[in-house]
C-alpha cells in the first residue's frame, strides 16, 4: 500500500515570455480561461484529488496569485451590500483554509526541476503531486484524481502521459515504454525534448506528476540538462529501476495553455461546456471558418 498524496506543488516561477506583453506585470497562471484563472483550475483539480496542502513556488511579480487565494475584504463587503450572496459564496469556497497554502520563492528561473527542488522543505519526506497550471485538462474526473487512484495501487513515481504527433516530440519529456496495459504504462526511460527521429516513442509527459521525495536528492545535485536548465525529467529518470515508475494515460483533453493557440482553443472548449455560453459561442464560430 503506497503512502497517501497530501501535498501538491505548483511551480509558478516561469517568466511566461510567450504571452508578453500580457505577462509583463501579470503572472501567466492568472490568465483566465473563460472567467477563471489557469491556476484556479489546477487548484480545484488538486482539491478534487484529496490534496490538503498547497505549496506555491513563485517568483518575482507573482503577488497576484497570493491575492487571488486570499479573501478580499472589500469584495466581500461590496458583494454582500449588493445582495450577490451566491457569487460571494462561490468566491469564498475557492479560498484555502488558513495554513493550507504556503509560498516559497524560486529566486532565479533555473528550470522546472529547480522550482520543484525549492519546495523540498515544505514537502518533507512524503510523496507529493506537482501540477503545471498551463497544462489545462478538461475531464469528467480530474486528471490528478485519476492518478491518485492509480498511485494507491502502483505506488512509486507516476506521470500523466498522452500520445503526441511524432513531429512534436521535441516539445516534451518522452517516455521509453515498458509493460503496457493500455492505461498504465511502465516507464523504462525518459528523454527530455528528443528530436522526432531519435524519440523512443510518441508518449509525452504532461504537467501532472506524483513523485517520491527521493527526487529532491537528485535535483539537489543541480545538474543542468536540455536548454541548460535543471530539468525535472532528468531527476525523475534517475529513479527508474529503483522505484516503481508509471505513466497514466488519463481520460480527458489536455490544452497547452502556455501556447497562444492552445490557450485560445481551451477558451472555446471550456466555453462550449458552459450552459450559459455554449449556444452563443456555437452561433458565432462558423463565421471564422
Ligand atoms: P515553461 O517552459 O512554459 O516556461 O514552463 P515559462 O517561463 O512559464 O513560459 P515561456 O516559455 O517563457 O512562455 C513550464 C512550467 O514550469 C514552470 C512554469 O511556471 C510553468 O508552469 N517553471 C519553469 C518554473 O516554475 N520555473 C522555471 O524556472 C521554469
Amino acid at each position: 500500500m503506497s503512502r497517501r498524496v497530501r501535498t501538491a506543488v505548483f511551480p509558478v516561477g516561469g517568466l511566461g515570455t510567450r504571452f508578453l506583453p500580457a505577462t509583463k506585470s501579470m503572472p501567466k497562471e492568472m490568465l483566465p480561461v473563460v472567467d477563471k484563472p489557469l491556476i484556479q483550475y489546477a487548484v480545484e483539480e488538486a482539491w478534487e484529488a484529496g490534496i490538503e496542502q498547497l505549496v506555491f513556488v513563485t517568483g518575482r511579480g507573482k503577488a497576484a496569485i497570493e491575492d487571488h487565494f486570499d479573501s478580499s475584504y472589500e469584495l466581500n463587503v461590496t458583494l454582500k451590500e449588493r445582495g450577490k450572496d451566491e457569487l460571494l459564496d462561490e468566491l469564498n469556497r475557492g479560498v484555502p483554509r488558513p495554513g493550507q497554502i504556503c509560498y516559497t520563492r524560486q529566486q532565479q528561473p533555473l528550470g522546472l526541476g529547480h522550482a520543484v527542488w525549492c519546495a523540498r522543505e515544505l514537502v518533507g519526506d512524503a510523496p507529493f503531486a506537482v501540477l503545471l497550471a498551463d497544462d489545462l485538462i478538461l475531464a469528467k474526473k480530474g486528471c490528478l484524481a485519476q492518478m491518485v487512484d492509480a498511485h494507491a495501487k502502483a505506488g512509486g513515481n507516476m506521470v500523466a502521459v498522452m500520445e503526441v504527433p511524432q513531429a512534436h516530440t521535441s516539445r516534451y519529456g518522452i517516455v521509453s515504454p515498458g509493460a503496457d496495459d493500455g492505461r498504465l504504462v511502465a516507464v523504462r526511460g525518459l528523454v527530455e525534448k528528443p528530436r522526432p527521429e531519435l524519440s523512443p516513442s510518441r508518449l509525452a509527459v504532461i504537467g501532472r506528476y506524483i513523485l517520491e521525495p527521493e527526487v529532491f536528492l537528485h535535483l539537489g545535485r543541480m545538474e543542468r540538462g536540455a536548454g541548460n536548465e535543471i530539468q525535472l525529467t532528468d531527476a525523475m529518470a534517475k529513479m527508474i529501476g529503483v522505484l516503481p515508475f508509471h505513466g497514466l494515460r488519463f481520460d480527458g483533453r489536455r490544452f497547452d495553455c502556455g501556447d497562444k493557440v492552445g490557450f485560445l482553443e481551451a477558451n472555446i472548449a471550456f466555453a462550449l461546456e458552459r450552459g450559459d455560453m455554449a449556444d452563443a459561442v456555437r452561433a458565432f464560430l462558423p463565421q471564422y471558418r
